[in-house]
C-alpha cells in the first residue's frame, strides 16, 4: 500500500473510474487516500470510500499525484494550479508542454491506456521528459500496471505514435473480425458460423500468441506451403504490412496535431 494521496480529475468517467476501481481492488491505494472529481461531485464510486469532489483545485491541494482523465476538449476548462505536484495525463493529443503551462506542474507524465483497462489488460506506454527518481518511476509503472502492463518510452513522439497503435485497443482485431465474417458470408458460409469462425480466429486461436513468437509462427506456417501459407502470402504480396503502417501513421497524425 502506498502512502501517496492520489487524485483523479475526471475520475468518474469511463477511463478514470476503471483506473480508480483497479487502484482500490489491487490495494495500490486505500480509499481514504483517493480523490475523484467530476462536475457534480457525486457518483456511485463514493460507495468505495473514495472522496468525491466537484472542486478540482481542492482535489489537487489534497493530492500528491494528480491524474488527468477528462476528455482533451474538457482540459482547458479545468483551470487548476498543480505546481509542486506530479501530474499524470491520460489524455490523448494534449502535449506535456501544454499541460505544464496550464497547470504549473513541473513533472508531467503522459500515459496512453486503451479500452482493455476494463478487463485490466491494457498495455499503457508512458513518457516523462523530466528526470525521475527510481522511486518515482517505479511508482508510475506500478500504478499503471494496476490496469495491465506498462512501459516507459523515451520520447513524447512515441506516445503520439503508440496512441494509434496500442491506444486503439481492440479496434484492429475488431476490424479483422468483421472483415473475416463478411467475406465468409459472401463466400456462402451461414452468418452464425462465419461469426463463430472469425471469433475463433481473432479471440480464441490468438491466445496461442501468449507464449509463441509471432514471426516464428508465420515462418513455420509459410514453410509448410499449405492453405494458411497461401492466405498469408496473398496478404504479404498485397502490401499488408505497409497498409498497417499507413493506418497507424494516419491515427498518429491526429494525435500529433492535438485534439
Ligand atoms: N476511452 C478510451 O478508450 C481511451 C483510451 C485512451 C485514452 N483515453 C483518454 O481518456 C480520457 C478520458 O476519456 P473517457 O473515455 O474516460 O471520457 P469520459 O467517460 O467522458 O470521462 C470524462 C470524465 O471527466 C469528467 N469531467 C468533465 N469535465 C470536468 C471538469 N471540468 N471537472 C472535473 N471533471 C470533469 C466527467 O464527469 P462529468 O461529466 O460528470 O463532469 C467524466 O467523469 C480522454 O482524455 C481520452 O483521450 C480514452
Amino acid at each position: 500500500m502506498n502512502t501517496e494521496r492520489i487524485g483523479i480529475i475526471g475520475g468518474t468517467g469511463w477511463l478514470g473510474a476503471a483506473l480508480a476501481r483497479a487502484l482500490l481492488d489491487s490495494g495500490f491505494v486505500e480509499a481514504d487516500r483517493l480523490r475523484l472529481s467530476n462536475r457534480s461531485g457525486s457518483h456511485p464510486l463514493a460507495e468505495t470510500g473514495a472522496h468525491l469532489l466537484a472542486d478540482n483545485q481542492a482535489l489537487v491541494n489534497a493530492s500528491d499525484v494528480v491524474i488527468l482523465s477528462v476528455r482533451p476538449e474538457q482540459f482547458k476548462a479545468l483551470n487548476v494550479d498543480a505546481s509542486g505536484k506530479r501530474v499524470i495525463s491520460l489524455m490523448a493529443g494534449v502535449t506535456s508542454q501544454t499541460i505544464r503551462e496550464a497547470t504549473g506542474a513541473e513533472t508531467v507524465v503522459r500515459a496512453m491506456a486503451n479500452a482493455a483497462v476494463e478487463i485490466r489488460q491494457s498495455f499503457t506506454p508512458w513518457h516523462c521528459a523530466q528526470l525521475l527518481s527510481d522511486v518515482d518511476a517505479d511508482f508510475i509503472q506500478r500504478l499503471l500496471e494496476c490496469v495491465g502492463t506498462a512501459s516507459r518510452v523515451p520520447t513524447e513522439e512515441g506516445i503520439d505514435y503508440l496512441s494509434a497503435l496500442s491506444g486503439t485497443g481492440p479496434a484492429f482485431p475488431a476490424l479483422v473480425m468483421t472483415a473475416l465474417t463478411r467475406q465468409a458470408v459472401i463466400a456462402g458460409i451461414p452468418e452464425d458460423v462465419a461469426r463463430q469462425a472469425a471469433h475463433g480466429v481473432v479471440v480464441s486461436a490468438s491466445q496461442l500468441l501468449v507464449n509463441h513468437d509471432p514471426q516464428a509462427m508465420i515462418d513455420s506456417l509459410v514453410a509448410y506451403k499449405g492453405v494458411t501459407a497461401a492466405a498469408l502470402q496473398s496478404l504479404i504480396d498485397e502490401g499488408f504490412e505497409d497498409q498497417i503502417g499507413r493506418a497507424v501513421e494516419a491515427g498518429a497524425n491526429v494525435a500529433r496535431k492535438g485534439m
